[in-house]
């Protein structure tokens, strides 16, 4: 019986002697009685909690519940906290951090004495960045979402995180006040949870659930609900038997349920961000996976879930029509249903009871709300090493497209002539941004969905091709290529365009092409001045020396892989 396994935490707290003095001494200032740590599974309880992560400021609540299940299947709890990344207030970006607060859960976890861990994910980059970080640790793991917000609402209309850009391109032209944007402001987040449409965190839950990562079900439950508080109970209850059961996180995290995250995130509408994050978890725990796949596997999957930004509604709502579960029965036929997950079943037994109750928030493969959705990976002299673009949110009418460029050197460039009513700009140009990359801005920021010029704006235009290294939020919509690589700080294609130059944005064909020679873009290479990066210390200076491309994940590359739970010595 796998019970008998000895539990990595008795290396701390089963020793006699000092060390076992030591190790459990201390832990009973908190009343731990004696017998807690007399071969009971420890669970680590692992919580961005932060008040500067307003989407995971419920978190200290949700993790009582995860310990009341700890505790009912005879495990026994500890919660600690790891580095937070807040979507909204981090500066220069969230992203920027991402790799750092993998460090941090990954030491944490395998430094301590624990046998298996839940993950306690939220606000976008809270996901991938634990996630990374347990992988290359490969204890049992299991992840609860903290859920979305419930959907704002703003004079008589529903309103999520996809309306900041279209309030911001209100305001630009005066349609707005300030006064009504403060207003507006206390509508957008009135409950606790992530952003409300599918945004990254949307994405992220999802992406956990496709993985087998998660309870069935965990993905959309509302922050608000009281069945996320259930959701989280029987996560700790589960992850007592994952470590009973030596249920590891490389047994779920198979090629075969990466496969599964892509197709579903095509179904979903999910967010471009989850390109990068799953090529750096996958990257972690070791299984092959490249950017083509992502368009390969998604080429045939049609866009079923009615949520903003690619659709209408609220990720609550596809909650109330059945969930994430009735998402993956409705693509029962491309899924690998034999994937392990979490559960200790596979997928395909996880689901077998779902179904969608509204056609309006969850379609049918076959009576789809979009076609042939998924994602675009695009190559060609631009983009070497590919971009991306998520057709679902881009423009019909612009997915075939050549046009003058009008660059901008960089964001601060952007900023100062973007309104300038003499800046030489039409409909029909190509707006190309430099050094948002992973190096470039640092931290690939999701600037790429540029708003549009004022004067274009006023003329009712509302989307143009645009095309950058960086990112753009999982909220944000348009004919927006990104994660152009290599990024134009390293010199790559992007850095070399000029104003004038004519670009050809080929969906169907997957291309993206500089109408440049190559003799001229080796001439302008010869002029060309790498940037003067700075942070000549600290993380910054770490990351800037470490960390990869887009298309690679943007992990740092001394982090790529894993460690598992190599024997450490004592610390006294
Ligand atoms: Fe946290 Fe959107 S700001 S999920
Ligand atoms: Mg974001």
């Amino acid at each position: 019986m796998q019970e008998e396994k000895k539990l990595r935490s008795q290396d701390w707290f089963g020793k006699t002697g000092k060390d076992g003095f030591i190790y459990r001494a201390w832990m009973k200032n908190q009343g731990f009685p004696h017998h807690e740590f007399m071969g009971k599974p420890v669970i680590g309880i692992c919580n961005t909690w932060s008040e500067l992560t307003p989407c995971n400021a419920h978190f200290r609540e949700l993790a009582e519940c995860i310990k009341r299940g700890v505790w009912e299947a005879g495990g026994f709890p500890v919660e600690f906290p790891v580095m937070s990344l807040g979507e909204t207030l981090m500066k220069p970006t969230a992203m920027l951090y991402r790799n750092l607060a993998s460090m941090d859960v990954e030491e944490s976890i395998r430094g301590n004495p624990i046998d298996g861990v839940v993950l306690m994910c939220g606000c976008d980059k809270t996901t991938p960045s634990l996630v990374m970080g347990a992988a290359s640790v490969d204890l049992p793991s299991i992840v609860i979402s903290g859920g979305p917000m419930l959907a704002g609402h703003f004079k008589g209309r529903k309103i999520g995180t996809s309306d900041v850009w279209r309030f911001a391109e209100a305001y630009k032209v005066g349609e707005m006040s300030q006064e009504e944007f403060i207003a507006a402001e206390g509508c957008m987040a009135r409950s606790a949870g992530h952003c409300a449409v599918m945004g990254t965190a949307s994405t992220m839950a999802s992406m956990v659930e496709s993985l087998g990562l998660t309870l069935p079900d965990n993905a959309s439950i509302p922050a608000a609900d009281s069945r996320r508080k259930t959701m989280a109970h029987m996560t700790g209850r589960r992850i007592v038997e994952m470590v009973r059961e030596d249920l590891t996180m490389s047994k779920v995290l198979t090629r075969k349920a990466f496969e599964n995250a892509i197709m579903v995130n095509a179904a979903i509408g999910g967010s471009t961000n989850f390109v990068i994050h799953l090529m750096a978890i996958a990257g972690r725990i070791g299984v092959e996976l490249d950017l083509q796949d992502f368009d390969r596997l998604s080429e045939n999957i049609p866009f079923i879930a009615n949520i903003q930004p690619s659709g209408e509604h609220f990720f609550e709502d596809l909650y109330y029509a059945g969930g994430l579960p009735a998402v993956m029965k409705e693509l029962s036929n491309s899924l690998n249903l034999d994937a392990l997950t979490v559960t200790g079943q596979m997928l395909g037994e996880n689901i077998v009871l779902s179904n969608a109750h509204n056609r309006e928030i969850i379609a049918s493969v076959d009576n789809p709300f979009k076609p042939n959705t998924g994602l675009a990976v695009l190559k060609g002299n631009l983009a070497v090493n590919g971009a991306v673009l998520k057709p679902s949110a881009a423009s019909p009418h612009l997915m075939t497209h050549t046009g003058r460029a009008v660059v901008f050197e960089d964001i601060d460039d952007y900023k100062a002539r973007i309104d300038d009513p003499d800046l030489d700009i039409d409909e029909t140009c190509v707006m190309v941004l430099k050094y948002v990359g992973p190096k470039g801005y640092p931290g690939m920021p999701e600037v790429g969905n540029m708003v549009l010029p004022k004067k274009l704006l006023e003329k009712g235009i509302h989307d143009m091709v645009r095309i950058s290294d960086g990112r753009m939020s999982g909220t944000g919509f348009g004919t927006v290529v990104l994660h152009v690589s290599p990024e134009a700080a390293i010199g790559g294609t992007l850095a070399l365009v000029q104003n004038g130059d004519l670009i050809t944005l080929d969906v169907p064909n997957r291309s993206l092409h500089l109408h440049v020679s190559d003799e001229e873009l080796a001439e302008r290479k010869k002029h060309w001045q790498p940037l003067e990066l700075g942070y000549e210390r600290g993380y910054t200076n770490l990351y800037l020396n470490h960390v990869q491309q887009s298309h690679q994940g943007a992990d740092m590359d001394f982090l790529v892989g894993k460690s598992g739970t190599w024997k450490l010595r004592e610390s006294h």
